[in-house]
């Protein structure tokens, strides 16, 4: 499964906020993103298309000082469960890395836990609640953290290699399915 993974621009738009109305319910609108690539210079996104060039997935932070804050990360229905969403993750805190963040932050849904699964096999950490967080339907946001992005992402890189070398059935690497090909 080839996957390209790209900075987003403002004519992926429209696959973008179609990703957004497939993933959540409380979807952010087209001008929430256009916003977002046109005035916030703090933010980076991603969009992950398969070798078709169809979108499947996206994701992105906000780089405030030596922390990155992940503002979503979602993978259309039809392509979960693949890796996708992990190998997005990790390139996210790879370019979070790159760009001078220490540590990286998110919040999640506490009934959400498929991506909180995902984010502790990449090193995220629960540091707390923020209770009615989600303004739709008041529900509690998980706090997690990467209190240490350069090892999290060595973490992951060496799981990686360790895959590629050994290449069986059994291994437990955080990321095991998704590959890429990046122009972030
Ligand atoms: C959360 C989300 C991004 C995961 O994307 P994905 O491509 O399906 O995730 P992956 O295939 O890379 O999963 C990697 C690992 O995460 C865990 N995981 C992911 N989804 C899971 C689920 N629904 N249930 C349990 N574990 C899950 C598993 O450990 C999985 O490894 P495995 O498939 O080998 O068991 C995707 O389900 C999604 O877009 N959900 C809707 C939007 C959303 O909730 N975004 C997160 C907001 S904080």
């Amino acid at each position: 499964m080839n996957m390209n993974v790209s900075t987003m621009c403002l004519a992926d738009l429209d696959d973008v906020v179609e990703l957004e109305r497939l993933s959540f319910p409380t979807p952010w609108s087209r001008d929430a993103f256009r916003d977002e690539l046109t005035n916030n210079s703090r933010a980076t996104y991603l969009v992950v298309r398969d070798s078709h060039g169809t979108a499947v997935a996206y994701g992105g932070f906000w780089l405030i000082f030596d922390e990155a804050h992940v503002t979503n990360v979602a993978v259309h229905p039809a392509h979960r469960r693949r890796g996708i969403g992990c190998m997005l993750m990790i390139t996210l805190m790879y370019s979070a890395l790159a760009k001078g963040a220490l540590r990286m932050t998110l919040e999640v849904r506490v009934s959400n836990h498929g991506a909180q699964q995902l984010y502790k096999k990449l090193g995220f950490v629960s540091e707390g609640i923020r209770r009615g967080y989600y303004l739709d339907t008041r529900e509690d946001a998980l706090v997690m953290w990467v209190s240490d992005l350069r090892a999290a992402v060595g973490r992951v890189k060496l799981e990686q290699a360790a895959r590629d070398g050994i290449d069986d059935d059994c291994n437990d690497s955080a990321c095991t399915k998704g590959e890429r090909e990046t122009d972030v």
